[in-house]
């Protein structure tokens, strides 16, 4: 049976294809899309999602935007990134697919309340409609599965040196989603920078022939551009699909049990999530942390995906 989904994220490069993973593989059944200031502001992040369901012919899935700041600091969207877009580099049709007329955080907490069984929430963003869920609406966490999410790093940070984007850019809705108790694995930068998009993977998108497939093969030679500008790394990382992926197939993200916590009031490190991979300070548990990628078999995944949706078998 597939697993019920429902990924939270700020399209973005990487948020796209794992929109695309998350709708097109047969083990999830993607219940709703919902978007957050993050990548960019938030109208941006949700034309940008209404244009991937448009490329992608994703329909009846509804979309609904949630928070356009962070709840406490202000928003620093990642334009160097990913551009004034938001999702810049390749043209996108004008959407043809619209967001319903409801708060993300209330769709969520709806469709939680109504699904049959509990449901994998997957975002890929900072945290902010996730940690307003859980505090405006207690009831939900019993109706939460679990949370799988794309953010922090067992290792070095991205905004800064020690913290990843999605924790950095609200580390208090961070703070709230790892002491909540509820089921938590981290898919951080250590694990998704195993999942670098080389020419060669970019070339196999190409070949599909297909719209879907030329528009994914932009969207990787631009973030390839950012990542050698800004960091000098050749293949950029494809870090969403991969919480995507973890639900989909748990064997192709390993993980160790491990105590997460947020650093919110360090001068320079705020927003750096602090990994106890042996249980060595004490702290309980509370998240699975990912440290592998049997990325061949999540890059055969992820182009298969896309085949599909581009009505081609890969
Ligand atoms: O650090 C990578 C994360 O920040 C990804 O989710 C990317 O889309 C950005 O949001
Ligand atoms: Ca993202």
């Amino acid at each position: 049976m597939p697993v019920p989904i429902i990924i939270d994220c700020d399209p973005g490069h990487d948020d796209a294809l794992a929109i695309m993973l998350a709708a097109a593989d047969p083990a999830v059944d993607l219940l709703a899309i919902t978007t957050v200031a993050g990548n960019q502001t938030l109208d941006k992040t949700t034309l940008n999602a209404r244009r991937v369901c448009t490329l992608a012919g994703i329909t009846g899935v509804p979309i609904a935007a949630g928070c356009d700041r962070p709840l406490v600091q202000p928003l620093a969207v990642a334009d160097d990134v990913h551009g004034v877009s938001g999702l810049d580099g390749p043209r996108f049709a004008e959407p043809t697919v619209d967001t319903v007329d409801e708060h993300a955080v209330d769709l969520i907490h709806r469709i939680l309340l109504a699904h049959p069984e509990p449901v994998t929430l997957v975002p890929t963003a900072p945290l902010t409609n996730i940690a307003l869920l859980l505090t405006r609406y207690p009831d939900s966490a019993s109706r939460i599965r679990e949370i799988v999410l794309m953010g922090g790093s067992t290792g070095r940070g991205n905004r800064t040196p020690a913290a990843e984007f999605n924790i950095c850019t609200d580390p208090e809705a961070a703070d709230i989603v790892f002491r909540s108790g509820v089921p938590l694995t981290m898919c951080g930068l250590n694990v998704t920078h195993q999942a670098l998009a080389t020419p060669e993977i970019r070339a196999r998108f190409e070949g599909l022939g297909t719209e879907i497939g030329l528009v994914c093969a932009e969207l990787l030679a631009y973030f390839a551009s950012t990542y050698q500008r800004l960091w000098g790394m050749p293949h950029p990382p494809l870090h969403d699909p991969v919480a995507v992926a973890r639900v989909i197939d748990p064997t192709l993200v390993g993980v160790v049990d491990a105590n997460v916590t947020v650093e919110l009031h360090g001068r320079y490190t705020r927003g750096a999530t602090v990994v106890d991979l042996h249980q060595y300070v004490g702290r309980p548990v509370n998240a699975r942390v990912a440290t592998t990628l049997d990325a061949e078999r999540f890059w055969d995944r992820m182009v298969t995906a896309v085949a599909t949706l581009g009505g081609r078998t890969a």
